[in-house]
């Protein structure tokens, strides 16, 4: 991949330290899928483009209009559309992929080859062979690829994570996480989906053995279809239940809903033998105490993912520019999503089987 090509892009992955220093290392950023996600990113980038040195943003949509409307109501940076992918990979230095997740092995696999680093919305994969063999691709290129699980870039998790790596909270005995939308997703995106555990509960199958670092060994699940019949129609549900069991015998007890009348709500508490730590308990969490002098439900509770994780989705956009132009490690490599890939799978087959599953390691 040529450096410094036009004067309106940047440097490769593979600048030098003295280039990435330099006062015109400026790039262009490309976006593949321009629905739900894709255009929360897109914003997301152009209201931030000054800091992370972008200066110009590429869209491309199999719907020409949608990219072209997002070309016309991108403010702050220089914005185009483009009508093919080959288009867009011959003229950006780093791609978002925010396609339906079916696509994502093949454009992964183009991106690569094209040798331009990529954001890859999650999961990478439906299923776990598939996923090796993403891995296995990626691995064989030098190119960064990161995977959009923004619970990783989620500021107070992040300092969560921190106190675990320097031993601050000591043995985790119990993690306990929720994850409940404040609605479904229109129906198209519910057919089309993988599933609850795939498509929602993946966030915290990551999140949760990244913040207790251990092999998970035995995964148990159930779920039910409690308030949209749609669910049953693909044989999927819209309330779950998981409970991992890690390695050292740490325990992890995890729901998800697709209904919450009282907000979006994600939490993630971690009791351990030095603390008890919460992410996600704050101003705006959608959750009524009956305690005399209990939390005050909020004026404003979050309204969907876009608002509960408006902070993460930010620091991941531009932490991604950084990675991208090699200024930055990258913390959600495609490799750890074997692992989210394999526990998604598990839950399935306990929640069919009504038993719970052993995890052998999912090496590549
Ligand atoms: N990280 C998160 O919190 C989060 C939230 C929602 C969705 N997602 C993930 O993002 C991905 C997209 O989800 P969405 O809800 O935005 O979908 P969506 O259906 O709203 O949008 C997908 C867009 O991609 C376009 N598209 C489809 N195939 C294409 C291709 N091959 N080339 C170019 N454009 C193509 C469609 O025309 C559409 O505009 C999924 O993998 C989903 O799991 C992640």
């Amino acid at each position: 991949m040529p450096l410094l090509v036009d004067p309106d892009r940047v440097v490769s992955a593979h600048a030098t330290p003295n280039q990435l220093l330099g006062k015109d290392v400026r790039m262009k950023v490309g976006f593949v899928g321009l629905g739900r996600i894709g255009l929360m990113h897109v914003n997301n980038l152009a209201a931030n483009a000054a800091t992370c040195g972008v200066s110009g943003i590429v869209l491309f949509d199999d719907l020409r209009d949608r990219a072209d409307r997002a070309a016309e109501e991108t403010g702050a940076v220089k914005t185009s559309a483009v009508s093919s992918l080959a288009a867009l990979l011959g003229s950006v230095d780093a791609v978002v992929i925010a396609t339906p997740t079916p696509s994502h092995p093949a454009l992964l696999q183009q991106c690569a080859e094209a040798g331009v680093p990529t954001l890859c919305e999650k999961p990478v994969a439906s299923d776990l062979s598939t996923m090796r063999r993403v891995v296995d691709m990626v691995e064989s290129h030098s190119t960064p690829v990161v995977v959009g699980f923004q619970r990783r870039f989620d500021p107070s998790l992040r300092a969560i994570k921190s106190k675990i790596v320097k031993g601050e909270l000591g043995d985790i005995y119990i993690v306990r996480s929720n994850a409940y939308d404040d609605l479904p997703a229109p129906a198209e995106i519910i057919r089309a989906s993988d599933g609850i555990y795939r498509d929602l509960m993946i966030h915290d199958l990551d999140a949760v053995p990244w913040l207790v670092d251990q092999p998970v060994v035995e995964v148990a699940s159930w779920g039910s279809v409690l308030a949209d019949p749609i669910y049953a129609e693909t044989g999927d549900v819209d309330f779950a239940a998981v409970t991992l069991r890690f390695a050292s015998g740490t325990l992890a007890l995890m729901a998800a809903g697709r209904r919450n009348p009282a907000g979006y709500d994600h939490r993630i508490e971690v009791l351990a033998s030095k603390d008890s730590v919460i992410q996600g308990l704050g101003a705006r969490t959608p959750i009524r105490s009956f305690e005399p002098d209990g939390y005050a439900f909020p004026d404003k509770p979050f309204s969907g993912f876009a608002d509960r994780f408006r902070a993460a989705y930010i620091a991941e956009i531009t932490e991604f520019v950084h990675i991208a132009a090699g200024r930055a490690p990258n913390p959600s490599p495609v490799r750890d999503s074997l692992v989210s890939i394999q526990l998604a799978e598990a839950c399935d087959a306990s929640r069919r089987s009504g038993s719970a599953v052993a995890i052998e390691p999912a090496s590549a």
